[in-house]
Formats: C-alpha cells, sequence, structure tokens
C-alpha cells in the first residue's frame, strides 16, 4: 500500500493586480517585472479572505471533488508562513473549525515555499504509520499581508492563494513514490521577517515597521534556487531510476521565470517539462505547488500513472521535492 493525492482544489482571490496597476503605486514597471521575474499579475486578498478562509475553501472544493465527506478526515496540515495568528493557533486549527470536524488533529507547517512538499510527504506518513487514514494538505498564504509595499525588490514578486489535497492510501508504486526534504539553516537570513520573533522582539515605538515584513536578498535566493532546483531534480530522479525521458512534468515553486529556465538549462531538461503559471498568480510560497496542479487539474492535463516531480526551494533556506506518480 502507499499513498496518494485523490483530489486537488484551490482558491484563488478575485481581485487582480497587474504590473500597470501595481506600477501606480510601487516604483516598478511591466517591463522590469517579466522580464526578471515572468510574472504579469497576482491575486489579492481582501480582509475577510484571511489565511485559514482561503484555505478552507481549497479544502472544501478537494473534498468534494474527492467525494469524501469531511468526516472522514483525520487530520489537516495547513503549510503557511502567513498564518492567521502569528505564533499560535495554527491556521490548521481554524481550518478545522471552519469545516465544522471534530475529533482530528490539525497542524501547521512552517517550511516557506518547501511548506506543500514537506506537507505531503507528512501527510503520507501519517497514513502509512496508520495514525490516520484521510489527510487533507493545504498550502495556503496571504503574503500580501506580510508585503513591504515600499520595497519594489520584493512587493512585486509575491500574489495570495491556497491550493489543497486529499490524501488516502493507494496502491504500490502510485501516489507519493518519494520524497527528499532539505534545510540549509546557515542561509536563515536570506529571506525572513527580520523582527517580531523571540530573537528580535516586536517593541512598540522602536521596531522599524520593515522589519515586520518580508526581507529577501534576491541574488543570493537566486543562485540557491537555481542550484537546489537541479539537486532535487536530479537526486529524485537517479533514487527511482528515471531519466528525464521518464517524466512528465515538473511543477516547480512558481518564483521566478529565469530561475526555472537557468535550472532546465543546467539540468538538460526541456522547459516544455516544466509546469508554470506564475504569470498569473505570481510567488504563492506554500500555496504555488498546489495552484498549479490544481489549475493542471482543471485543464484535464494530468492522467493516471503520470510521472511527476515537485519542487519547492525557499526561506530557511528550504528545499524539497515528490515523485508522484498521477
Ligand atoms: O519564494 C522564495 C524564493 N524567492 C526567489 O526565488 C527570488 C529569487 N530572486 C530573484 O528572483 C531575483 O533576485 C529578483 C527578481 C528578486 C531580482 O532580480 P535581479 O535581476 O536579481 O535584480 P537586482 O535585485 O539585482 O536589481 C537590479 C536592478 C537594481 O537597480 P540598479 O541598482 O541596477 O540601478 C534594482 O534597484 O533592478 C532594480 N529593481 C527594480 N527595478 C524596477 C529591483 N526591483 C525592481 C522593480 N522594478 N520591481
Amino acid at each position: 500500500m502507499n499513498v496518494g493525492i485523490a483530489s486537488i482544489g484551490s482558491y484563488i482571490p478575485a481581485r487582480r493586480v497587474s504590473n500597470e496597476e501595481l506600477s501606480k503605486t510601487v516604483d516598478t514597471s511591466d517591463e522590469w517585472i517579466r522580464s526578471h521575474t515572468g510574472i504579469g499579475n497576482r491575486h489579492i486578498a481582501s480582509d475577510e479572505e484571511t489565511c485559514s478562509y482561503m484555505a478552507t475553501e481549497a479544502a472544501k472544493e478537494a473534498l468534494d471533488k474527492a467525494g469524501v465527506d469531511k468526516n472522514e478526515v483525520d487530520q489537516i496540515i495547513v503549510a503557511t508562513i502567513t498564518p492567521d495568528y502569528r505564533d499560535f493557533p495554527a491556521t490548521a486549527n481554524l481550518v478545522q473549525r471552519n469545516l465544522g470536524i471534530g475529533n482530528i488533529g490539525s497542524i501547521d507547517v512552517k517550511a516557506a515555499c518547501t511548506g506543500f512538499v514537506y506537507g505531503l510527504e507528512l501527510g503520507r506518513g501519517l497514513i502509512l504509520g496508520g495514525t490516520a487514514k484521510t489527510v487533507v494538505v493545504i498550502g495556503a498564504e496571504k503574503l500580501s499581508a506580510i508585503t513591504n509595499w515600499n520595497d519594489r525588490g520584493t512587493a512585486v514578486l509575491f500574489g495570495d492563494g491556497a491550493g489543497a489535497a486529499v490524501l488516502t492510501s493507494c496502491a504500490d508504486g502510485e501516489g507519493i513514490v518519494d520524497s527528499v526534504l532539505r534545510t540549509d539553516g546557515t542561509g536563515y537570513d536570506a529571506l525572513n521577517i527580520p523582527a517580531g520573533g523571540t530573537a528580535t522582539p516586536f517593541i512598540p515605538g522602536e521596531t522599524p515597521e520593515e522589519d515586520l515584513c518580508i526581507y529577501m536578498d534576491g541574488q543570493r535566493v537566486y543562485n540557491f534556487a537555481v542550484k537546489v532546483n537541479v539537486e532535487i531534480v536530479k537526486d529524485l530522479m537517479e533514487r527511482n531510476g528515471l531519466t528525464s525521458d521518464d517524466i512528465d512534468y515538473i511543477v516547480p515553486h512558481q518564483a521566478n521565470y529565469r530561475i526555472i529556465r537557468a535550472a532546465s538549462m543546467r539540468a538538460r531538461i526541456p522547459m516544455e517539462k516544466y509546469y508554470l503559471n506564475m504569470e498569473e498568480f505570481a510567488n504563492t510560497s506554500s500555496a504555488s505547488v498546489p495552484l498549479a496542479l490544481a489549475e493542471m487539474d482543471r485543464k484535464e492535463l494530468l492522467k493516471k500513472g503520470m510521472k511527476i516531480l515537485t519542487v519547492g526551494f525557499g526561506g530557511g533556506l528550504t528545499y524539497g521535492g515528490n515523485y508522484l506518480v498521477w
């Protein structure tokens, strides 16, 4: 027996902000954003569209599509770096409340843009270990709430949204066949929120507002991202006796078109194998991989037996990937 994705759902805020619209308030241009990132639009959540709201809506759609009753769910895992409440309670607790199901476990995973990749393997482990039969894994982010809108180096990159997968048991050789989960904690300061944690507590009147928003050393993260994209794809292929010809799709974290193009050239894997949708949704951190999978599902691109690699990379610095047989 193994564990696989029975269905995938998503939630995307209706408000769509184009590069042109953003250029009215941020010192940037459509030309710069497109040529440096491949991003054309992003969806921005309203005040009512909290992280837990978007996560719940994505979970409901996934449960509906799988034909799984909500009362069959044993565990909710929410991957997010933009929880409704700063440290606790977990956003997964609020999703459990919103769904109105009791007697189950719920926990958040904080692995930034690799969060959904981690969540899938953790969910798989819970089912294989016998703790759960049905797990909902969600990647949900409201990055607009922690964006420094005065920093053009980051303000143009991010968007909001959520994607959710229902995990249930499946036949051996199908589903989530393998995962690699990695971290380089020496890079903790390349991409983070500098203040507000216990290392640098928030002090009213003293803590600069921008230190409570996303900070990123873009170049450092870019170089890391290209390197680990190649590493994860190669390792997953080697560990599973695959060549690039065997792979139907690679679904990477949707941060930047240039990162993926550089990784594709280094790994000698054609760009056509990479599924990209950052043009529409920008970088949604842990929501980006499930949002891409949900879009592929909607477009009926995912066929039974297809071999798919996911790749996550981001703050932490975390990285990893899953080998899925659909
Ligand atoms: O999800 C987590 C993973 N995150 C990532 O993977 C992001 C990784 N990093 C990147 O994708 C790239 O580093 C960025 C897209 C963030 C930046 O691209 P870059 O080619 O590294 O640009 P840069 O930061 O070196 O900036 C080049 C120039 C600078 O101007 P000067 O100093 O050359 O005059 C910036 O001030 O571009 C300027 N610039 C902008 N100009 C217009 C930076 N941001 C903008 C902007 N609009 N939004």
